[in-house]
């Protein structure tokens, strides 16, 4: 039979095995072993009844105290466990947010698209449109629409990229093919604009490239004259080159009557200065506009076609054309 003492001790080792559970499973295992249906306590509690009377109230007494101490000893030791395990799995989580970053590289527009937009803003404040035209041109609309007849120089295969097995077909040299286009799909007064690339068989040197880009520009209006033009060019030039000294001299196309070309003074890194043409331009040929199914007598035009690469290195200072297309990070860093 259970006595006074037996008790102390059970509870006795009940208390040291739970102040000595160090992790939530092993205090579980400590709950079941003294307090469990099957421990020595619940058969003490159980067997209560079947003592002598005068017994009952001394171990009974002591067997409930016992239980109620281990069992509060257990709860009390269960959110200490919960606390420190808690606070393990925090420390080991921990993110160090004074940990430098991932660097995560940040793209940023081409040079070239920087001077083009730029220069579309400029012509949209003006009240111009973007119009876009196919790079794989056919003869008509770069050429014979141009007022560029057959045998022109312009039209011969060492300037122009023939595509092979397709007759009529190339790869444009100017952007003013975007002109005839325009023009058939639309009626006047228009003004327009047009950016993209060009391809002609030109010699590789450093000002030259087969691949470049031109910024072609129509108006056609009532009463559009040569000072329409110049007007229209100087406020671009000034607006994008500020105080650049420029020039106009006569030229031809075949298309514009009379033909001019805008120079710009360019100055090199080592300070050496020289004229750059920066566009070629003149009033649309009257032979163009009747192509186009439009009353020459009543409409008159201007256009012109500026080179965009060569504005970005007017600007900037590029010495080689040929770095706009190289793709080296370390040149186009510089403008991003
Ligand atoms: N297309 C001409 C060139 O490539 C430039 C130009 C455009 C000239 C429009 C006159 C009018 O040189």
């Amino acid at each position: 039979m259970a006595t006074a003492d037996d008790i102390a001790q059970i509870r006795a080792r009940a208390l040291a095995d739970t102040a000595g559970a160090t992790t939530l499973a092993g205090l579980d295992d400590v709950r079941v072993q003294h307090t469990g249906r099957r421990s020595t306590l619940a058969g003490i509690l159980a067997s209560i009844g079947t003592l002598p009377p005068e017994e009952r109230g001394g171990v009974g007494k002591a067997a409930n105290v016992a239980r109620r101490d281990i069992e509060a000893a257990l709860t009390e030791r269960k959110s200490d466990l919960e606390a420190s395990e808690l606070a393990a799995q925090l420390t080991g989580d921990r993110t160090d947010v004074t940990l430098p970053g991932d660097p995560y590289p940040q793209g940023a527009l081409h040079l070239l698209s920087q001077v083009r937009l730029e220069i579309e803003d400029i012509f949209l404040a003006l009240g111009y449109e973007i119009a876009d035209g196919p790079e794989v041109e056919t003869e008509h609309y770069n050429f014979t629409a141009l007022n560029t007849p057959e045998g022109h120089p312009a039209r011969s295969s060492s300037d122009t990229f023939y595509v092979d097995g397709t007759s009529g077909t190339i790869l444009r040299t100017q952007t003013s093919s975007v002109q005839v286009r325009v023009m058939e799909a639309r009626t006047p007064p228009l003004y327009v604009i047009s950016p993209g690339a060009v391809y002609r068989r030109d010699d590789v040197d450093a000002t030259h490239s087969p691949m470049f880009h031109q910024l072609e520009g129509l108006a056609v209006d009532e009463g559009l004259s040569l000072a329409h033009l110049i007007g229209t060019l100087k406020h671009v030039a000034g607006q994008l080159l500020g105080s650049t000294e420029y020039r106009i001299i006569p030229d031809f196309f075949p298309f514009t009557e009379p033909s001019i070309q805008l120079l710009v003074r360019w100055t090199d890194r080592s300070g050496r200065g020289s004229w750059m043409e920066l566009l070629g331009a003149g009033m649309v040929d009257p032979n163009v506009l009747r192509f186009a199914g439009y009353d020459s007598e009543r409409w008159t035009g201007f256009a012109f076609g500026m080179g965009l690469d060569r504005i970005a290195m007017v600007r900037h200072g590029v010495p080689d054309l040929r770095m706009l297309f190289e793709g080296d990070l370390r040149f186009l860093d510089q403008f991003s």
